[in-house]
């Protein structure tokens, strides 16, 4: 259908995480007509679901140039050093500006930020709100922030595609809404500049730490408007995310890395430490080394899981530091303070996404990527942990100075009807993240990937065609049945990037290729689609 509405701004901005919201605050400062657009409630996208923290080099001794050299380690050959040297230097001055806008890290008893230290990081540079509520919080004041200026938001909002002008500029995009009075039903908001900060993709596997809306929905967008994608083969695995049981589905409860940075340890059945002489920092080398630890436990005792153990902690420090995961821990009837908690990994975050340059820009006129939907390049082949939400943060701002100034234009939108079907059944989602789960996961093989990459196909031509026929055929419109459009164009073009990549790097880990050959693959894996159906 075409638009039933339209509203015009300057600027429109998708999503509603810690990128999403700063951009937008940052543009409605400057005096541009901003409007905010996100798919459910401006909190429930994955930045409030973040413990542990942010990174930054905040700490007596630290500096950006030890934060770039980790960041550059765990990123595994890939960073963009001139993007990691941007995150590092403008970083702690972002965390400034966010306690600024109403932010409460937990203290020091001298009253400095109190840091903590996390997977990769050879220094204690973790800055962490509320324990290990640290997202919640940032979310909370954020949220306060936009309705105290008053923001133009529109909740229940699922982006569908971009508008061009004649000349292929960014003119707006539109949206399906559900439920929100005048805006309802199949909308637009023309804008000379778009922004997708619509987060990540966990919801391509079975397991994941990312709340339900995490679908892909800004990198299907891009795609789907010809924008570059990069590295959508690094999918980080969280290592410790508490193990629910054999074929557990959606989102999963995280234990924060926070824990192991504090002190606990991870033991197989008997009690043992499995990581000691696995690599100098333990528990705390990067995380990919970490979820292939973990990985090759469970394959060496045939389980599906191993422990975590923090008992040592007790319950006041259980109780102080980490009442989330206690939290949740509890509600599935184990006590971290008298048992070693069950974790396994699960699909966390999105290394790659939507090609940007060090303003936000893609490879469209007007239109931006920040936060895990782009791909900014600090992250390499394996992101340093808690440098995800210092990322939004500071590439959040480049990008609202960067409209600021350049003040994109526009011509009128030339079709203004939503590309993204024919759709896909609402019920091909679970089947997605099942072959994804079984060929894409952890742990890939180039047989695992070409039948990943068989049934996903199969799943396209038996969705699309009416049987027998070569007529598309398509779903009834419906947040659903897009975001499992968004899915499969986004897992085919995963798979297909993985299956090219026959080298084990960062959190790419092939078993039949398990050398990094940096003579052929120390490079990116770029995307560009003509055409949706290819
Ligand atoms: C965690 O608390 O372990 C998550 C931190 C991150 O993913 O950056």
């Amino acid at each position: 259908p075409a638009p039933g509405w339209a509203i015009d701004a300057d600027v429109v901005v998708v999503g509603s995480g810690v990128a999403g919201l700063t951009t937008a605050l940052r543009c409605a400062a400057a005096g541009l007509a901003t409007v905010v657009v996100t798919k459910a409630r401006l909190d429930d996208g994955s930045t409030r679901w973040a413990q542990g923290g942010i990174a930054a080099a905040l700490g007596e001794g630290d500096t950006p140039e030890q934060h770039l050299d980790d960041t550059l380690v765990a990123g595994a050959g890939l960073c963009d050093e001139a993007a990691v040297r941007t995150l590092v230097t403008e970083g702690p001055d972002a965390v400034r500006r966010l306690i600024g806008t109403g932010a409460h890290f937990d203290t020091a008893d001298d009253g400095s930020i109190a840091l903590t230290r996390e997977g990769g990081h050879h220094r204690r540079r973790i800055a962490h709100a509320g324990g290990d509520a640290t997202g919640a919080e940032i979310s909370r004041a954020l949220v306060e922030a936009v309705r105290e200026a008053a923001l133009h938001t529109i909740e229940n909002a699922l982006v569908l595609d971009l508008l061009t002008d004649a000349e292929g500029r960014t003119a707006g995009v539109t949206l399906h809404v559900m439920g929100e009075g005048q805006h309802d039903g199949v909308g637009a908001v023309n804008a000379p500049a778009v922004v997708l900060a619509t987060g990540g993709m966990g919801q391509v596997f079975s397991a994941t730490t990312n709340p339900a809306v995490s679908t892909a929905d800004g990198v299907a967008l891009a795609l789907r408007a010809g924008a570059e994608v990069s590295d959508l083969e690094f999918v980080q695995f969280h290592p410790t995310v508490l193990f629910l049981g054999a074929g557990s589905e959606g989102q999963q409860p995280l234990v924060s890395e926070a824990v192991r940075g504090e002190g606990a340890h991870l033991v197989d059945a008997h009690g043992t430490r499995f990581m000691l002489g696995q690599h100098e920092l333990a528990e705390l080398a990067p995380r990919d080394i970490v979820a292939k630890g973990i990985t090759r436990q469970m394959q060496l005792h045939g389980t599906d899981h191993m422990y975590l153990d923090a008992r040592h902690f007790g319950a006041e420090m259980w109780e102080r530091r980490f009442p989330t995961v206690l939290a949740a821990c509890r509600a599935h009837g184990i006590d971290p303070v008298t048992e070693p908690i069950p974790v396994a990994p699960a699909a966390h975050h999105a290394s790659g996404g939507v090609r940007t340059d060090l303003r936000g820009r893609t490879t469209v006129p007007g239109l931006y990527a920040c936060g895990e939907a782009a791909c900014t390049g600090v992250h390499g082949a394996n992101r340093l942990a808690s440098n995800s939400l210092l990322e939004g943060l500071v590439f959040a701002e480049r990008i609202a100075a960067d409209i600021v100034t350049e003040r994109p234009r526009a011509g009128e939108a030339v079709d203004r009807a939503p590309v993204a079907s024919p759709l896909l059944a609402p019920e091909t989602r679970t089947t997605i993240q099942r072959i994804m789960t079984r060929g894409a996961g952890v742990l890939r093989s180039a047989r695992s990937l070409t039948t990943a990459a068989d049934e996903l196909e199969d799943l396209h031509r038996s969705a699309y065609l009416k049987a027998g026929g070569d007529e598309p055929k398509t779903a009834e419109p419906g947040v659903e049945a897009w975001e499992a459009t968004n899915l499969l164009l986004v897992s085919r073009v995963l798979v297909a990037a993985a299956r090219q990549r026959e080298e084990t790097r960062g959190c790419h880990w092939r078993e039949d290729r398990p050398e990094r050959d940096d003579e052929h693959w120390r490079r990116h894996l770029v995307v560009r689609l003509t055409s949706d159906r290819s």
